[in-house]
């Protein structure tokens, strides 16, 4: 397991050994241990399929019954937006930061200029101005931009928005902090890295020398983040009862030196 996973969050509270290699071992109970089984099958962390080895063996019917608790869980997640009139669209209703997590990060930003480089439905950004950040963003679907403006009415927050392609306008953009939510398209399904995740690769390539002090980027848990060795990486957990130990997405932060 990746070292910036935190094994108790994770795996649930028991005493969890690591090793220099990555290979996590603890004692569980059965049920315990059915239960992780289930919650892991097919999961790729940092580029690495999670294997699962319990010794020993958890009978069928547990582990049955785990993936039946399993599939319960996956329909508890995270809120996204707790306000009621907010408006989301089918696609973007997939991949909008759930408000309580935007809020956790926005709280590590406040009052500062914020550029949102894909908006979406605006999770991040109204987040950022509720949290006193002077936010512009920016988003390349133009109804999905409208969404999110009326969201951000909803809000009562106010945001500088604009319609088009975060590519093409970055050149010339500044900023304190730079969040970027890019599209992870199937990505969170697959081992992905800097250069097979292209437009990650294309955003970093345009940002130039101090347009921005911070660069945060919201990035699949399935990413190697050894290819990205100059940001920090960490885990950020849903909060709903169904997602509470589940890695939602990596926070990978990076500064300029100096600043
Ligand atoms: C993952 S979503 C962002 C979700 C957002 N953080 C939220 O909480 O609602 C990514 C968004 O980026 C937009 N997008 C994709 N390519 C873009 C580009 N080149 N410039 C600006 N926006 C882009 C997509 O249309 C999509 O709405």
């Amino acid at each position: 397991m990746p070292e910036w996973v935190p094994a108790e969050q994770f795996l649930g509270p028991f005493v969890w050994e690591r090793d220099r290699e990555g290979l996590v071992t603890g004692q569980l109970p059965f049920a315990q241990a059915a239960d992780l089984q289930a919650r892991l099958r097919g999961v790729i962390l940092d580029g690495h399929r999670i294997e699962v080895t319990c010794t020993p063996k958890v009978h069928r019917t547990l582990y049955r019954k785990a993936l039946l608790a399993e599939a319960r869980r996956m329909r508890q997640k995270t809120v996204l937006f707790s306000k009621a009139g907010t408006r989301l669209d089918a696609e973007g209703r997939l991949f909008v930061t759930p408000e309580s997590i935007a809020l956790k990060l926005a709280r590590r930003a406040t009052k500062r200029r914020v550029l949102d480089g894909f908006c979406g439905l605006g999770g991040n950004a109204i987040a950022f101005a509720r949290s006193g950040c002077d936010v512009e963003a920016y988003e390349i679907d133009s109804q999905r931009l409208a969404l999110a403006a009326h969201n951000a009415r909803v809000y009562g927050v106010s945001i500088q928005f604009h319609a088009g392609d975060l590519l093409e306008a970055l050149p010339r953009l500044r900023g304190d902090l730079l969040w970027l939510d890019p599209p992870w398209g199937d990505l969170t399904r697959q081992r992905c890295d800097r250069e097979s995740f292209q437009i990650v690769n294309d955003v970093l390539g345009r940002i130039t020398t101090g347009s921005f002090q911070e660069v945060w980027l919201k990035l699949p848990p399935t990413f190697d983040t050894g290819s990205l060795p100059e940001f920090r990486c960490e885990a950020v957990f849903g909060e709903g009862d169904g997602d509470r130990q589940r890695i939602k997405f990596i926070l990978a932060r990076f500064k300029w030196r100096g600043q």
